[in-house]
């Protein structure tokens, strides 16, 4: 929203297309926008119009789209203005023009509105529309939510009810989970944005100071006053961002910091059921009623983000961008929190509650994909350092098993994005039940790190490809960081503790070493890309690198993959191996070697030709291998992060032979905040 600040429209479309291809790893099957039509005087005048452009496919098709439009006027300025726009993973309805959002109110587009999340009683709430005449156009739980403003609006009593009010009472009916970024013909220049359950933030741009760095909370009522009053306090000079003269600002609305980061770096992030309004070029943010614990305020941050941290640079793709930047994410993991001289380790996150956390009676890692890959791959060395039983569960099953959680329980919830719905589920679940929350998170201010009672941020900086690479690696090793905490005063731990945090010294460089594997690597891709199938089987550290692998290369190249913990394979896996099934096996030099071996003399009876990732100076697997692939020795609980690497750069290797959008698999979105 622009406001005082003139752009035409050709601007204003650009700033809404490169914010949707910022966001497109979010989603990508259909796009839109919501702009004004006309021209700026029309709005001065009573024949305004709002215009919905939208299109099936990625944001490239809309921005096509858009310029096949010969009755826009791209030259037309606006002194303000909001435009929106969105880019959608479908949960309802197939991808087509007419389910993307902006869905709308009626054919005069008096209302537009568009959603991330699930409404989960839309069939109630568009049966009592149908009910009283509305005509739907969509398949989309959205389009509920456009019906029901309207109807709010035009069944409202007396003239003067604010933009917010309306949509705070559309809110009260919604159930599920939502952002959602409002426009109208009836509120021109303003914007109503409100949350539960999804991200959004508020970025704010203006070459003046800043009147405030907080903007309090404005009550409609206090927690004794149980009838809220008709309609949202007035805004004045004190409750605004702004004092009330005419300065030029603009506002952006996002579910991530990614989309707004090239305009500014100061954001808001809203909390659930926050509404927040801009009238007037003002900024409000609205409350039905105060409840314990709430802050009185929401705070203007200023995020350490950096624009080519989102960019490709020389890169083909997000994805491979990111596998080669993990020498550097590690590091950042690792920053200003250990010390290699006297091997010491600190996380000021946890600082208050590691005491409370060295008591508990288990730990219980929880995510989902990637994520509780992480949690597998570290719940060895986290049972060896912490002496404590540790589970490690899948969100969505940790729910549906209503599994027992106690006060002195300590769950970690560990998330790239920080929003996924399931893992976010089962937080409020743990929270209810009195145990302590952990967050481990790449993203500052998501809704995870804000609602665990303490935690980590890995600090690797955006992950923009759909298959999460870096945020592993980075994961792995803040939970390592946390285990050697744990025991940091235990002497006997000691000498193990000393081995571990010197091997995260020499990581980064052995990472480097594994990357330079790349040109192998990519010919290894050139002898299998057409296969249907490969099985990658390991124990011990690396039976997560086999599930990690596996999924990295379901996602991308859609081949059929399954990781195999080794120990099972007489189980029931090696009835697949034959001369023809493609086997990757990890083999490395840790207690679990002749094991592996054993394994491998299986495989091979049955006329496989596994290809192994083994140790480079492992030259017995060498010798009774078809192929290897050698990657540098590091100490055993943290060679499963070198084990990983030749597997994310086979995975996208497979992907551009076999002609794939590396960055954005087919069905798949990075972030999934639905359940
Ligand atoms: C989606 C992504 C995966 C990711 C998983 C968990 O499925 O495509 O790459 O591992 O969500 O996401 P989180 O942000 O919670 O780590």
């Amino acid at each position: 929203l622009n406001y005082h600040v003139p752009r035409t429209r050709r601007e204003i479309l650009e700033i809404l297309l490169k914010g949707l291809r910022r966001l497109e790893y979010r989603g990508y099957d259909s796009a839109g926008v919501g702009i004004d039509g006309g021209n700026s005087k029309e709005w001065e005048t009573n024949s305004k119009t709002i215009q919905l452009i939208k299109q099936r496919g990625k944001v490239k098709a809309l921005d096509e789209e858009i310029h096949k439009q010969q009755d826009i006027d791209m030259e037309v300025e606006f002194d303000v203005h909001l435009g929106i726009a969105h880019t959608r993973w479908a949960t309802h309805g197939v991808p087509s023009p007419v389910n993307s959002h902006p869905q709308r109110s009626d054919k005069c587009n008096e209302f537009i509105v568009i959603h991330n999340g699930i409404i989960t009683n839309y069939k109630d709430l568009r049966k009592f529309l149908e009910s009283k005449g509305y005509e739907f156009e969509s398949e989309t739980d959205t389009e509920t939510i456009a019906k029901l403003v309207k109807y709010m609006y035009d069944n409202r009593e007396g003239d003067d009810i604010s933009f917010a009010t309306l949509v705070e009472r559309v809110t009260q009916q919604l159930e599920g989970a939502f952002a959602l970024v409002f426009k109208s013909l009836h509120y021109p220049g303003e914007a109503v944005v409100t949350r539960r359950g999804g991200p959004l933030l508020i970025g704010v741009r203006s070459d003046h100071k800043l009147s405030t760095d907080h903007i309090p909370v404005l009550y409609r009522s206090t927690g004794k006053d149980k009838k809220p009053c008709a309609s949202m306090p007035r805004m004045d000079q004190d409750t605004c961002l702004f004092p009330v003269d005419e300065k030029a600002v603009e506002y952006y609305f996002a579910s991530d910091a990614s989309a707004v980061i090239e305009h500014t770096n100061r954001v808001i992030f809203l909390e659930d059921d926050d509404v927040a309004a801009v009238t007037e070029g003002r900024l409000s943010i609205h409350r039905i009623k105060r409840t314990a614990g709430d802050h009185p305020a929401r705070a203007i941050q200023t995020l350490q983000m950096e624009l080519q941290q989102i960019m490709k640079g020389n890169y083909s793709s997000f994805m491979q961008k990111e596998i080669f930047e993990q020498p550097e994410s590690v590091v950042n993991t690792m920053r200003g929190r250990l010390n290699f001289e006297d091997n010491t380790v600190t996380l000021g996150g946890l600082k208050d509650h590691i005491k409370e956390i060295q008591r508990c009676r288990r730990l219980i890692l929880i995510a989902c994909g990637t994520s509780y890959h992480a949690g597998v791959a570290t719940r060895q060395v986290l049972e060896e350092l912490t002496e404590l039983p540790v589970m490690v569960e899948l969100a969505s099953d940790f729910l549906d098993r209503n599994t027992p959680v106690f006060r002195d329980d300590v769950c970690f919830f560990i998330s790239q994005s920080g929003e996924t719905a399931d893992s976010l589920m089962a937080l409020r679940y743990c929270k209810e039940r009195g145990a302590l929350t952990v967050g481990v998170t790449n993203t500052v201010g998501s809704s995870i790190s804000r609602e665990t009672d303490c935690g980590v941020h890995i600090n690797a900086g955006p992950e923009i490809g759909v298959a999460s690479t870096k945020a592993y690696t980075s994961q792995f090793v803040a939970l390592i960081m946390f285990a050697l905490l744990m025991c940091d005063d235990r002497i006997s731990m000691q000498p193990r503790r000393r081995e571990i945090i010197q091997g995260l010294r020499v990581l980064p460089d052995l990472i480097k070493e594994v990357l330079s594997l790349d040109d192998e690597i990519q010919s290894l891709a050139t002898e299998l890309y057409q296969q249907k199938s490969v099985l990658i089987m390991g124990r011990g550290y690396h039976y997560a690198t086999c599930l990690e692998g596996a999924l990295k290369i379901k996602e991308i190249t859609y081949m059929h993959s399954e990781g195999i913990l080794a120990g099972e394979l007489k189980h029931g896996p090696l009835a697949l191996v034959d001369k023809l099934m493609p086997v990757i096996m990890i083999i490395m030099r840790d207690h679990t070697y002749i094991k592996c071996q054993n394994a491998l003399q299986q495989v091979v009876a049955r006329q496989g030709r596994p290809i192994v990732i083994c140790d480079k100076d492992d030259y017995e697997t060498v010798k009774t291998s078809s192929r290897t692939i050698r990657v540098p020795h590091c100490v055993d609980c943290l060679q499963g992060i070198l084990s990983v690497i030749p597997l994310q750069l086979l995975s996208f290797h497979l992907a551009v032979l076999r002609g794939y959008d590396v960055d954005c698999p087919r069905n798949l979105a990075k972030s999934v905040t639905v359940e």
